[in-house]
């Protein structure tokens, strides 16, 4: 038996059903039954850490995200909560009237699964990726459309998710309704129709409205806590509202606490649902450091908040985000660099998590390195042979090093190299991209050099440390 079997069965609101000491005693008892070895390393990911303060840590993924050997070796380690990031959408759900489509969302769940992963279904009703047959029916066929597509799809996850995003921003900024289909059709009576259907189709998934900028105390945030209480006093099921948090650096809300305690005081569970803090590119060392800051002032703000049940980061790493796209010069917002390597945010994530030793290798990335370099009096030239030492065969690797300093790098073969200096990444090609148990690969560069022609130090292969030959 694992860690993970023993713990998923453990709720995420267990540091409030059974205190502190149980989970404790839980967590020890995980440790006793793992080999010798085992478990410092899985006390030192950000699911464990979390898991050890009754909290969970997710992350968001696609199914694109599957292919991805690197971005999956550390979703599956450090992230314990896993929500779909559009394939429970109704636009893929279900395309065409009562045609539904499971496959692409059941592909993340069996991930999930396979993982021992939890799940948070996102999103049922929703004004956005919405298609355009519902947008078009007679307001009048809107409320039978409604409750077929939450009754079969929460139908067909019965039993299987931890959660339900019931229904999706449904609030302007000013906090008036937004005027979508359902509400056009239904007036605000279409959100506690919605959450009973769903309860309906599945008694134990939790129930949650979602929505975003509604993490400080505002007007839109008064609405939703204005919505949360009059549906609490009418026994509309409702288990908890998820605070998406798409922040900008630096600007978490002075009251992003206070308000979390308003809802929790309400008797609803909260979340962090769908975290990220972007960064005006380029990312400077001093905006990751504040980036870090904010990460860790968010861990703090749930931990403190008796009801806060756990965070999603909205993507793994930093090139599956949402925001370059939406927001052009704008980026870096997770914890991942675009190579998984952890970032400051994830160390400080970690630490307000009481972890102390910087960040955990990712299980299934062994690595060997050894290096021969032929220097001459103002340039050099060196080869890197890398050597698979794991056990799983990694479709892209990316290998990063610390250059010495006054080495450059001028160009490079069977790899890309970036930046030139300092902390450099190297990634595979298209041609050689598999690696498998016990292979090895070579790449090589050349770099200018002020006297200092010893080779790179601190390899690590897709987040993990190699040992060097
Ligand atoms: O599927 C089409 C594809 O056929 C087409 O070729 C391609 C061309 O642009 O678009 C594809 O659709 C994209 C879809 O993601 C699936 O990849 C849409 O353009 C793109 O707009 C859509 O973006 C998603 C966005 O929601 C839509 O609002 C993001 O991936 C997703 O991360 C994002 O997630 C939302 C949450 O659900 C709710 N909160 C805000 C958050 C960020 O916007």
């Amino acid at each position: 038996m694992s860690v993970r079997t023993l713990r998923i069965p453990l709720p995420p609101y267990a540091r409030r059903a059974f205190g502190a000491a149980s989970v404790t005693a839980v967590a020890a008892l995980a440790a006793a039954l793992l080999p010798t070895g085992q478990a410092g390393a899985a006390d030192s990911t950000l699911r464990s850490l979390a898991e050890s303060k009754g909290l969970y840590f997710g992350t968001a993924m696609t199914q694109g995200d599957l292919n991805n050997s690197a971005l999956t070796a550390v979703a599956g380690s450090q992230f314990g909560m896993l929500t779909p990031g559009n394939e429970m959408k109704w636009d893929t759900t279900e395309p065409a009237r009562d045609s539904f489509n499971f496959a692409p969302a059941d592909r993340l769940v069996s991930f999930a699964q396979a993982n021992s992963m939890r799940l948070r279904g996102h999103t049922l009703v929703w004004h956005s990726q919405l298609p355009s047959w519902v947008s078009s029916l007679p307001t009048t066929q809107v409320r039978a459309a409604m409750e077929n597509h939450i009754t079969k799809e929460v139908a067909h996850y019965k039993g299987r998710l931890y959660s339900w995003d019931v229904v999706n921003e449904p609030f302007n900024e000013d906090g008036t309704f937004r005027s979508d289909a359902f509400y056009n059709a239904m007036g605000s009576g279409f959100v506690a129709d919605a959450l009973r259907t769903a309860r309906a189709a599945d008694p134990t998934a939790r129930l949650y409205l979602n929505d975003y900028n509604i993490e400080g105390q505002n007007p839109k945030s008064d609405a939703m806590y204005n919505l949360v209480k009059s549906l609490r006093s009418q026994g509309v099921p409702l288990d908890g509202v998820g605070f998406q948090a798409h922040f900008v650096l630096g600007q978490i809300p002075s009251t992003f606490k206070a308000n979390l305690q308003r809802f929790a005081a309400l008797g609803v569970n909260v979340a962090i649902t769908e975290l990220d803090d972007r960064i005006q590119l380029p990312a400077t060392a001093s905006a990751l450091a504040q980036q870090a800051s904010d990460y860790a002032a968010v861990v703090r703000t749930c931990l403190a908040v008796t009801g806060c049940v756990g965070i999603t980061q909205w993507g793994v790493g930093d090139s599956d985000s949402w925001i370059p796209g939406t927001f052009p010069g704008y980026g870096a917002a997770t914890m991942y660099d675009a190579n998984y390597r952890p970032k400051p945010a994830y160390t400080a994530s970690a630490t307000a998590l009481g972890g102390g030793s910087g960040p955990s290798p990712t299980p299934g990335a062994s690595c060997k390195v050894s290096g021969v370099v032929n220097a001459w009096n103002s340039g050099l030239t060196e080869d890197i042979t890398l050597t698979n030492t794991g056990s799983t065969t990694l479709n892209g690797w990316s290998l990063a090093f610390t250059l010495p300093a006054g080495q450059t790098v001028t160009s490079s073969w069977n790899a890309s190299l970036t930046p030139a200096t300092g902390e450099v990444t190297a990634g595979n090609l298209g041609y050689n991209s598999t690696l498998a148990p016990g292979a090895s690969t070579s790449f090589g560069f050349q770099a200018n050099h002020t006297g200092d022609t010893s080779l790179p130090a601190s390899f690590s292969l897709n987040g993990s440390p190699c040992t060097t030959a």
